[in-house]
């Protein structure tokens, strides 16, 4: 089977780039009930403190980099294409980090800079309303209040097709900077393992998934990626036996 390499990355990766993450100390659901932010019916109920909770991560967006995490996974990206191996980049991350450094990411759970209108799916590209007191009207058919696009608890992942294919023919799969908690993304590594593909693991702690015979290697993401990064591609380009 051709070798393809599937990266799956949660907000640890992005942690080094002064992003909070989502649980443990400091996490933006510290204190928070998800159904409150991130949850449809929150957006019914209370738009505006939903608004407001976004609009200060889209800010937050302009005042951060990518890091070398996220510029080694790009570079292995192109190396891979280059050798014409398989490679597929899915990111739970809803910042625009991989794409900045020049990934080519399929967003599962949406993005910051996008913003949708829930009555005519019309989507726009602004990172530049950032108040959060004034909603974002619909430019296409008015309607006054755009809803940022993320995939809120209780909606669909983007991509599942994609996803399905791109896991259905890897060989090796890395999941970096994801607690594992969260499905069906925390799936993927156990789908793969069973499917016979080799894994490697990066996050601070053990996350919710991890089992015998992943390779975990615990650190900061920009100790530990770009290294990984290299073996990744010797591993991917080593002539088979
Ligand atoms: P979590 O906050 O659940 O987990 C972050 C993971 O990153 C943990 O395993 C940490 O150990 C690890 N981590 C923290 N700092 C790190 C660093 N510097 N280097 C490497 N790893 C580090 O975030 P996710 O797993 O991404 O969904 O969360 C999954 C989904 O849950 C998110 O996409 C979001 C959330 O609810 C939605 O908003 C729909």
């Amino acid at each position: 089977m051709a070798r393809t390499l599937v990266v799956l990355t949660g907000a640890g990766i992005s942690a080094d780039s002064g992003l909070a993450t989502f649980r443990g100390d400091g996490g933006l659901w510290e204190g928070r009930r998800v159904e409150d932010v991130a949850t449809p019916e929150a957006w019914r109920a209370d738009p505006d403190s939903v608004w407001r909770f976004y609009q200060l991560r889209r800010a937050a967006l302009t005042t951060v980099e990518p890091n070398a995490a996220h510029h080694a996974l790009a570079a292995l990206e192109q190396r891979l294409n280059d050798a014409g191996l398989g490679y597929r980049l899915i990111t739970q991350n809803v910042d625009d980090l991989h794409d900045r450094a020049g990934s080519t990411a399929l967003h599962m759970h949406g993005e910051l800079a996008l913003l949708r209108c829930e009555i005519c799916s019309g989507r726009v590209r602004d990172l530049r309303s950032l108040d959060a007191a004034a909603h974002v009207a619909c430019e296409g058919c008015g309607h006054p209040r755009m809803r940022p696009d993320i995939v809120w608890f209780g909606e669909t992942p983007y991509g599942l097709r994609d996803i399905q294919r791109a896991l259905s023919r890897c060989t090796h799969f890395a999941a970096l900077g994801t607690s594992g908690n969260v499905y069906p993304a925390a799936g993927f590594l156990a789908a793969v393992r069973a499917d016979g593909a080799k894994t490697w693991v990066n996050s601070l702690e053990a996350p919710e998934n991890l089992a015998r015979g992943d390779t975990f290697l615990p650190g900061r993401a920009v100790d530990v990626v770009p290294a990984l990064c290299e073996d990744l591609f010797e591993e991917m380009t080593r002539p088979a036996r």
